[in-house]
């Protein structure tokens, strides 16, 4: 089965409770909200208070408006020609460049658009004021009337402290103040990840905040006190059984183990396959409250060197609440939302804890 990530609600929504800015808040669910579930997540950031979502996904964005009703606001954060469903979904879409409005102009009206500022990340969006200034003068001409709701960027440096991202900041809020000067007045104003409210709380002149990996309960800087990020869900897999080696003995591809001593190995039923990156397998995981060495993993199977404590009816942990995601990502195993994206949804097992 490839073992399974257990997801504890009481816990995932005290965390959405205790991260988000009330109110002001859009919740990042893309790529299968972190792979903690678009439904769960939905539902659970719902419970918690947040009425607005983003996401990269139309047929996510569809599903995220069947499950909230009309009382909800839905940014559609890539480019869309699906003015169709844009418009039947009454999804905010994002206006990424002059060329798009070039090509769609004739069928923007009546849509929430939301101006993207490319900005240092550079992804997507106007790259400068004059890019707008020919939207609104062509505007003007062919006599058109678009609803701008929104304007936003995506902050890449809010991890870094070696200035860039305050000069991504001060370029944002530049841009900010010149769409103001040039008469437009968004609505939402959404700039600000999780690693960015951490640093500045809600900039002035935004309306909201867009979070994912703190919404999730993983920490955007290390030096964060962990009870201010409570990890809502545990990874584990079962042993299928025990390898009993004796000095000198190899196992795994590339004999990736050799046992320097006798010594037993647990043969553990979850791999790479199932998204345990080959970085998080340089360090422990948990048995039975005690740590041992991974040695070897593979695409299906994860081989640990463990003692005779270890028995067969025992779970093995790679996540849970003593191993943070954030932990490993301070060690330099991946970015919290790398370690968690690459989880396979397709073949781990999942286990939703509810309060009764
Ligand atoms: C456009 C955009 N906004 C917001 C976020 C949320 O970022 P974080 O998970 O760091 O809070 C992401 C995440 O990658 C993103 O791509």
């Amino acid at each position: 089965m490839g073992g399974t990530f257990q997801i504890d609600e009481a816990q995932f929504i005290k965390q959405a409770k205790q991260f988000q800015l009330p109110n002001q808040t859009i919740a990042v669910v893309k790529n299968n909200a972190y792979n903690y579930g678009l439904e769960f997540a939905v539902k659970a950031f719902a419970i918690s208070g947040i009425r607005a979502f983003a996401t990269t996904s139309m047929d996510d964005a569809v599903k995220i408006r069947q499950m909230c009703g009309e009382h909800a606001d839905i940014i559609l954060m890539n480019p869309t020609a699906d003015f169709k469903r844009a418009r039947m979904f009454n999804l905010h879409i994002t206006l990424p460049s002059a060329a798009y409005y070039d090509t769609y102009k004739h069928e923007l009206a009546g849509l929430n658009l939301h101006i993207e500022y490319a900005g240092l990340f550079n992804r997507s969006g106007l790259t400068d004021i004059s890019e707008l200034e020919y939207i609104l003068n062509d505007m003007k001409q062919l006599d058109l009337d678009l609803s701008f709701t929104g304007l936003w960027t995506h902050f890449g440096y809010a991890d870094e402290f070696d200035g860039i991202y305050e000069e991504e900041s001060a370029l944002w809020q530049q841009f900010v103040k010149d769409v103001k000067a040039l008469g437009v007045s968004p609505a939402m104003i959404h700039a600000q990840n999780s690693a960015s409210y951490v640093r500045d709380g809600l900039f002035d002149d935004h309306s909201h905040v867009r979070l994912g990996i703190g919404l999730y309960g993983s920490k955007p800087f290390n030096h964060l006190d962990d009870k201010d990020f409570i990890q809502p869900s545990v990874l584990s897999a079962p042993i299928i059984q025990f390898r009993d080696l004796k000095e000198g003995m190899a196992l795994g591809y590339g004999a990736a183990f050799k046992a320097y001593a006798d010594c037993r190995v647990a043969i553990v039923d979850i791999g790479y396959g199932d998204g345990v990156l080959r970085a998080r397998a340089g360090y422990e995981c948990e048995i039975g409250g005690q740590t041992y060495p991974i040695v070897a993993l593979m695409m299906s199977h994860m081989a640990v060197l463990v003692d005779d404590d270890v028995t067969a009816d025992m779970d093995v942990y790679l996540y849970n609440s003593r191993l943070r995601i954030d932990k490993f990502t301070e060690l330099g195993v991946g970015a919290n939302s790398e370690q968690l994206g690459a989880l396979n949804y397709q073949s781990l097992g999942r286990e939703f804890i509810y309060d009764v």
